[in-house]
């Protein structure tokens, strides 16, 4: 438990003047909305988003206020893994338009001071392509099955992160590696053709004009070269030292020489490129080594994700963070849902202390749903009162809580099937967004056709119920990005002004951001006015539980 600090006990834990505020570079402060395309906004009808859909859609990131967007994949590819088995890197999906129409993205965005960063899938392609297919039809011993991990006995125990075997075999005998799907093959980054590759993709969306790339299982690429046996359960997730060993399929040194070379490549080119790390690596110190000033620029903060509705967890994850980035002189990141996880105006809705569930069916113990938006929107208001980046997941400007009856046949993740259905799998959080409330899809597209089931209960969700009605989620959102740049929050510093069993507070430049998780209401310290809170403040003007409020 955090005890009760005096306040300015702590010295900041990052600091910046007004005028490094002002130069700092986007990324150390940028607020980043990730756009799933199959979900986002659907130009022709046929049920998928797809990117004249994103383009035409961009004028809400600007009245959001957002300094960029995250992108998933939109490549070539069987779609086994909702596009994150790659066929063809350096193309579009028919199903989501064409290669000009990802230029034509990029100028709009361009138009409208957004940044793009797209996503790169390096640890493994689709099995679908032409790498994959040579290797099968060249047979063992060739030089194209050497671009990824084939052996000719199955070496290891291990399992695949979507569950069953992580190993294939083929016609000849052979077995293959595949830490997620079997369409999802491993390539094998001791090979110089394997390198080679990447540094070409990397420049040809480079030259197109991307900011940056998200990078897929960043913590993935490189194998414990005896490829030993693993007696924990398959996560994708890292622990501490303490907790187990470190697994020989993650985060595993050599990884970092490959980040080293891209951010030489990346630093070739004008206009603040970046990477950015998908690395579920703990403890922080750990992760903290792939945004070494060589190396990648920003790492996804999935220890912070993961932390509980407790203001002692909050305190040790938001201080840890603050000081593992600091300690390599990269900004923390912020991120509190996305498509891999439950939403987290659902997930703060369980009990807390609850593991992070994968996925939530109709069968399982259902989140309070009014208690859960009450939180998230705390969560919210706590996390872009940091100093630092932080991403936002489509949907959650709306206050979107997980679809829990995705009916079992209409589930698409391939976690679902590989478990048995014992894992209900992400497809909760991934279903299209509601953008208008009496339009077919909710506005999704111009039909009603939807690749997942939008739930009946949405139409109180979409924008055109949100937008300008006082105290809805969107207009919390927006209100706290705007003042999160006039405040200049993403470039402050954070001092603890209270550290106790349930209220967190500190100060972030001229801005005093206190959350209480605790049953009292609590007072606002004598002289301070509230800027905006996540929900009412009590008749006396006291901060009610689960609310966060920003003073000044
Ligand atoms: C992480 C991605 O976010 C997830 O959606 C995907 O299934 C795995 N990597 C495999 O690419």
């Amino acid at each position: 438990m955090p005890e009760q600090k005096a306040p300015h006990e702590d010295a900041p834990l990052r600091s910046s003047s007004p005028r490094e505020a002002r130069s700092a570079p986007w990324w150390r402060h940028a607020v980043i909305y990730q756009v799933y395309p199959r979900s986002w906004a659907d130009s022709d009808g046929d049920g998928v988003g797809d990117l004249p859909g994103i383009t035409a859609r961009l004028d809400h990131l600007v009245e959001l206020g957002v300094d960029a967007l995250w992108l998933s994949p939109f490549y070539p590819s069987p779609q086994a893994d909702a596009g994150y088995d790659v066929s063809d890197y350096r193309d579009v999906d028919p199903v989501f338009g064409r290669l000009e129409d990802a230029d034509k993205l990029l100028a709009a965005a361009r138009e409208r001071g957004l940044r793009v960063i797209v996503d790169l899938v390096p640890n493994h392609t689709s099995s679908e392509h032409p790498w994959f297919r040579a290797a099968l039809a060249a047979g063992p011993g060739s030089p194209e099955r050497a671009r990824y991990i084939f052996r000719p006995e199955k070496p290891n125990n291990w399992e695949s992160t979507f569950g069953g075997p992580a190993w294939t075999q083929v016609p000849d005998g052979e077995w293959y590696l595949h830490l997620f799907d079997a369409a999802q093959p491993d390539l094998n980054w001791d090979h110089p053709e394997v390198r080679a590759e990447f540094l070409d993709i990397l420049r040809f969306w480079l030259d197109r004009g991307v900011d940056g790339f998200r990078v897929d299982v960043a913590h993935g690429l490189v194998k414990q070269a005896d490829l030993a046996d693993w007696h924990y359960p398959a996560e994708l997730l890292t622990g501490t030292e303490a907790e187990r060993p470190r697994p020989p399929m993650w985060d595993q040194d050599a990884v970092h020489e490959i980040y080293r070379d891209w951010r030489r490549l990346i630093d070739e080119y004008q206009g603040e490129r970046v990477l950015v790390a998908e690395a579920w690596v703990q403890p922080a110190e750990r992760l903290a080594a792939y945004v070494r000033p060589d190396e990648m620029h920003q790492a996804f903060n999935f220890e912070y994700l993961e932390a509980s509705w407790s203001a002692d967890a909050q305190y040790a994850v938001i201080t840890r963070s603050l000081a593992a980035s600091a300690a390599v002189d990269a900004p923390t990141t912020w991120v509190l849902s996305n498509h891999d996880v439950v939403r987290h105006a659902s997930r703060l809705g369980l009990p807390v202390g609850t593991p992070r569930p994968s996925g939530i069916g109709p069968d399982d113990p259902q989140p309070d749903p009014v208690l859960g938006l009450r939180r998230a929107r705390a969560a919210t208001l706590l996390m872009l009162g940091l100093p630092g980046s932080a991403y936002l997941y489509q949907g959650e400007e709306l206050g979107l809580p997980e679809h829990l009856a995705v009916p079992d046949e209409a589930r698409q993740d391939p976690m679902f099937r590989r478990t048995g259905g014992k894992a209900k799998g992400r497809d909760g959080c991934r279903v299209p967004i509601p953008w208008e409330a009496d339009a077919p899809s909710y506005g999704f597209g111009p039909t009603d056709a939807s690749w997942l089931p939008q739930p009946p209960s949405w139409a109180e969700y979409a924008v055109d119920r949100q937008r300008g009605v006082p105290g809805s989620t969107y207009e919390l959102y927006r209100a706290a990005l705007r003042l999160r740049a006039q405040h200049t929050l993403g470039t402050g510093s954070l001092s603890w002004e209270t550290t106790s069993e349930d209220l967190l507070a500190f100060r972030n430049s001229d801005v005093y951001v206190l959350t209480n998780f605790g049953p009292e209401p609590a007072p606002l310290p004598t002289g301070l006015t509230p800027l905006l809170s996540s929900s009412p403040l009590d008749e006396a003007g006291r901060v009610p539980q689960d609310v966060t409020v920003w003073a000044v």
